[in-house]
């Protein structure tokens, strides 16, 4: 039985004070339900919108990539420095400690391989399996102008249907294949597209010329993939530039994971995507932890 004794009437209402309406800031989010909100706040630093996904999910269509071979090994040392981790069930399940305090982004499109036609997905992972795993988001790749373009926005609104639902958000990976070029023009259709059929993140890749109107054309996050690995300083100013030219932070994965020293370059990208650093602060970070690990392994 509730306990009546001793109840007093409340006092303390604040008459003077209107009640607060939280703002949300991330980039055309503001008018999504709490649980989307909560869960994109995960993933994207509030304190700057920003956010830094380590990509490790390169094993659905490529098998064993290189510095992926053995995830237990190389990636728990790596998350502390990552805002969110985006991976399949697979990997999540067998690798990854249910300790882990950071989100999960799950990639949930996949049914191909190297050997095939890469834009010939399906959606693999059901919404049921995804709030088991209590995924923060859904990963899904669109191959605009591919040979499964059709098929490949079919999987977008079904994933995001889906999420919808439970509130979980999707982030619609531009898928691009061999022929096409990734200059502003196709980036930028292919990232409006996927926001226009709901995507709630966009990831797409960095273009040397007008990547700013690739980013003010789509009006939710962007996040540049990597792309094939490339000497640091590179990879750390394509992550500085994007930055400066409206993206909302990077889901990187061989350039960080394919590093010789994969844990100072975690820790440099990151301080381009939320310290503010340029890419040559970066660079001389990146030189300092490694050669500061080097010395603690030979002490
Ligand atoms: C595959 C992906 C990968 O996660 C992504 O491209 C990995 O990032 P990186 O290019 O930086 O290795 O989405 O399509």
């Amino acid at each position: 039985m509730a306990d009546f004794e001793d109840l007093q009437d409340g006092k303390n209402f604040y008459l003077d004070v209107p009640q607060t309406s939280p703002a949300f800031g991330l980039k055309g989010c503001g008018s999504l339900e709490w649980g989307m909100k909560n869960r994109l706040a995960r993933i994207f630093d509030p304190s700057d919108g920003h956010t830094l996904m380590l990509a490790i999910d390169h094993g659905y269509f490529q098998g064993p990539t290189t510095g992926l071979e053995r995830i237990d090994v190389v990636i728990p040392p790596l998350i502390p420095f990552a805002d969110a981790l985006m991976l399949t069930r697979g990997t999540l399940r067998s690798t990854i400690s249910a300790e882990m305090q950071k989100p999960a982004v799950l990639r949930v499109s996949g049914g191909q391989s190297i050997l095939k036609e890469l834009s010939n997905e399906l959606v693999a992972v059901d919404i049921d399996d995804a709030l088991r795993l209590n995924a923060s988001a859904l990963a899904v790749q669109v191959y605009i102008g591919g040979v499964h373009e059709h098929e490949s926005i079919r999987n977008l609104s079904q994933v995001t249907n889906a999420g919808n639902r439970y509130g979980i958000p999707t982030l619609a990976v531009t898928g691009v294949g061999k022929e096409l070029t990734r200059d502003a023009r196709y980036l930028g259709l292919a990232t409006r597209i996927c926001a226009e059929m709901g995507a709630h993140v966009v990831k797409t890749y960095f273009c040397e010329r007008n990547f700013e109107r690739v980013a003010a054309g789509c009006p939710v996050p962007l996040v540049i993939a990597g792309g094939k690995k490339l000497p640091e300083f590179e990879a750390l100013q394509m992550a500085y530039r994007a930055i400066q030219e409206g993206a909302a932070g990077v889901d990187m994965g061989r350039n960080i994971f394919q590093c010789e020293d994969p844990v100072a370059m975690v820790q440099a990208v990151r301080s381009v995507v939320h310290g503010k650093e340029s890419a040559a602060q970066a660079y001389d970070l990146f030189h300092t932890l490694k050669a500061s690990r080097r010395t603690s392994e030979h002490v």
